[in-house]
């Protein structure tokens, strides 16, 4: 599948680089290529670099992995038109920085940035996904906890949140639960308080949830 993966951070690239592993035709999406081809992390990168602007053109599904405050810009600059009736899945954080750390979340409990994108787009599928655990854990589950933890999808289509979960189980996720339509991405984004706060107590991001049952 084409795949535009809008952010160019840990995100961007490890998940980038993911997905072209096991077969994805990927692109990545970035306000400035030449600026950002330059930078330390993406000389080693060989997963394509596209402005903004362009990286829609044939793309059938999009990433968001663009900083939680800077989102609803970026995939404007994506264009309305090139997302719409495409999956999006949304991996941001609704991260408030500004009191320094740990950041507080800047939307929760009765809406999430994930909603948000969702009324900006209304012909976009956005599906969250991703959003809970670090990146290096995205790409390899089998990395914490014996590969035998959970990742979650949520949406307002079905069929998109199918189709992400098989991104999902391509990537090498046996667990994948789905929790419904977008209003479950609140849950989901307001876990993140209590990973920032396991971040703390393991001293490192590699844990994620296991939903025993
Ligand atoms: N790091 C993780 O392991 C992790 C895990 C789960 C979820 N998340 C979430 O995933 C998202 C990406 O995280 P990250 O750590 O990879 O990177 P990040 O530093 O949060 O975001 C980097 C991306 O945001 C874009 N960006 C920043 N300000 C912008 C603006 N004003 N207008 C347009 N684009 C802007 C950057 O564009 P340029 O390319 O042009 O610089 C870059 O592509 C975040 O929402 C984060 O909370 C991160």
């Amino acid at each position: 599948m084409r795949i535009a993966v809008i952010g160019t951070g840990t995100v961007g690239r490890t998940l980038g680089e993911g997905l072209a592993k096991v077969g994805h035709d990927v692109v990545v999406g970035t306000r400035d290529p030449a600026r950002t081809r330059a930078r330390d992390e993406w000389q080693a990168m060989s997963l394509s670099l596209g402005s903004y602007g362009e990286v829609g053109t044939g793309a059938e599904l999009f990433v968001n992995a663009t900083n939680g405050a800077a989102s609803l810009e970026a995939l404007q600059a994506v264009g309305e038109e090139a997302l719409a009736g495409k999956v999006l899945i949304d991996i941001s954080n609704a991260l408030d920085h500004s009191a320094g750390f740990p950041p507080t979340l800047f939307v929760s409990n009765t809406d999430s940035l994930a909603e948000q994108l969702q009324r900006a787009f209304p012909r976009t599928k956005v599906v969250k996904a991703f959003n809970t655990t670090t990146a290096a854990v995205m790409v390899n589950p089998g990395a914490v906890g014996g590969g035998d933890t959970t990742i979650f999808v949520a949406g307002n289509d079905a069929d998109a949140r199918a189709t992400v979960a098989g991104v999902a189980t391509d990537l090498g996720w046996t667990d994948v639960m789905d929790l419904g339509d977008l209003t479950a991405a609140r849950g989901l984004e307001m876990w993140l308080p209590l990973w920032l706060r396991l971040l703390m107590a393991l001293d490192g991001p590699m844990f994620n949830i296991k939903v025993a049952r």
